[in-house]
């Protein structure tokens, strides 16, 4: 805390996106000014409204014409901490293998379980810290990390702690999720209920104990886990007070949608294959559509998530990476911003606002990030554009021009 009663540093002549409501798309202020201390935001709005002489308000002023300002945008749902890569299965699936064929042939998810298990923590850091630095380096200032490729005690552990070392490296907020139950162990063919038993009764309470785990998510499919089995997990969850969340219907309807909205779940994620009834389900406990366009892309999928059904309920979408070595392979947020237009037909905004202020409701963050407004801890992604939709318009290149977590400049 600095005695200075001034703000700590202050941007002028930028445009916001604010993403509030003030009538606006995207809430945005034109001739914007942002200015923020001991880590929050202290003022976003027009310049005109400031109450003062910029540098009788703040210790440093910067005039930046020409830069829009966004919320730092925050990828919630990663899984980035893995060993080793499939570029052999993107290979076998352009030769006509199906992901779930590759997978029920030992390939697949367990294959990385394999490579991940093999890899020491510092193998496992050095190998995961580029692909959340290229994140970074697309404006992303909070992620989600999941672990899941080890699927026993000892590198489960080590996949979350070396999430929560990636933040501590990178300077950059991570929400760590345990995902042990994301396929079975080939040690437990035809031991189910041994596996599941472990994961719930074992790995997750002391993983929770560690406070390594800031959420439970599960993988409810064919080639995954039951509803059942899944509601066994969340009930461990729910008891010991950690907020769930669940891959459902990627590849088919096992109703994952509305079991994890019945537990009140922060969110559900893929959803091709969400009914109806699940999209109400989700609209009604407030559960967020987390949009994942990488892995619909990767696998050549044709069926979108019903987008019109959650617009027409209500139901808040955030658009994630999934950033994994077999369906996506994506280390862009803003790619899966334009993908997410392009495939599934947001529109720009959506995107945006899909990558930020739902993205942390996402995460259970929305009291604390997500938009431009005073109070909230100032993450900021500054970008070079001339108009915001340019933001999912461009397919790569480097827009941004600089971040900012809790009031601290990124360094890329
Ligand atoms: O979100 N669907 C399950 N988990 C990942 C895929 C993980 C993998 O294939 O390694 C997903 O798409
Ligand atoms: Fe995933």
């Amino acid at each position: 805390m600095s005695t200075d009663p001034r703000w700590d540093h202050l941007l002028l002549d930028v445009g916001l996106a604010t993403l509030l409501d003030n009538g606006k798309p995207y809430g945005a202020v034109e001739h914007g000014a942002i200015g923020w201390r001991d880590g929050r935001i202290a003022f976003a709005g027009p310049m005109a409204e400031l109450a003062g002489e910029p540098h009788a308000l703040a210790r440093h002023v910067e005039s930046l014409p020409g830069a829009w300002v966004t919320p730092g945008l925050i990828d919630c749902h990663t899984h980035l901490v893995f060993g080793g890569e499939r570029a052999q299965e993107f290979e076998q699936r352009l030769e006509g293998a199906s992901y779930e064929e590759i997978a029920r042939a030992g390939g697949g998810i367990v294959s990385s379980v394999r490579a991940t298990r093999a890899a020491s923590e510092d193998e496992l850091l050095r190998q995961s810290l580029p692909r959340a630095k290229a994140l970074l380096a697309d404006g992303v200032t909070t992620l989600e990390i999941k672990s899941g490729y080890g699927l026993e005690p000892d590198t489960e552990r080590r996949m979350l702690r070396v999430a929560r070392r990636i933040g501590e490296e990178l300077g950059v907020a991570v929400r760590t999720s345990f995902l042990g139950l994301h396929a079975l162990p080939p040690e437990y063919a035809g031991r189910r209920d041994e596996y599941v038993a472990l994961v719930c009764d074992i790995m997750l309470p002391s993983l929770a104990e560690e406070e390594l785990v800031d959420a439970v998510d599960a993988f409810c499919e064919g080639i995954g886990f039951t509803a059942e089995e899944t509601r066994r997990l969340f009930d461990k969850a729910t008891s010991l007070g950690l907020p769930v969340k669940l891959h459902a219907e990627q590849l088919s309807d096992l109703g994952g949608t509305a079991l994890v909205a019945g537990y009140g779940g922060l969110s559900a994620d893929h959803l091709e294959w969400t009914s109806d009834e699940g999209v109400r389900a989700m609209a009604e406990a407030g559960t967020v559509a987390v949009l994942l366009p990488g892995a619909y892309y990767a696998l050549r999928d044709t069926r979108p998530p019903p987008i019109e059904a959650f617009r027409r309920h209500g139901v808040d979408m955030a658009v994630a990476t999934d950033l994994n070595p077999g369906t996506s392979p994506l280390l862009s947020l803003r790619m899966a911003m334009g993908m997410a237009c392009t495939l599934f037909r947001l529109t720009p905004e959506e995107a945006l606002r899909g990558a930020t202020v739902n993205a942390a409701r996402a995460l259970g963050l929305e009291d604390d990030r997500g938009t431009l407004a005073a109070g909230k801890r100032a993450d900021l992604a500054v970008w070079n554009l001339r108009h915001l939709p340019e933001l999912c318009y461009w397919i790569g290149g480097n827009l941004l021009r600089e971040s900012w977590l809790g009031g601290e400049r990124v360094v890329l």
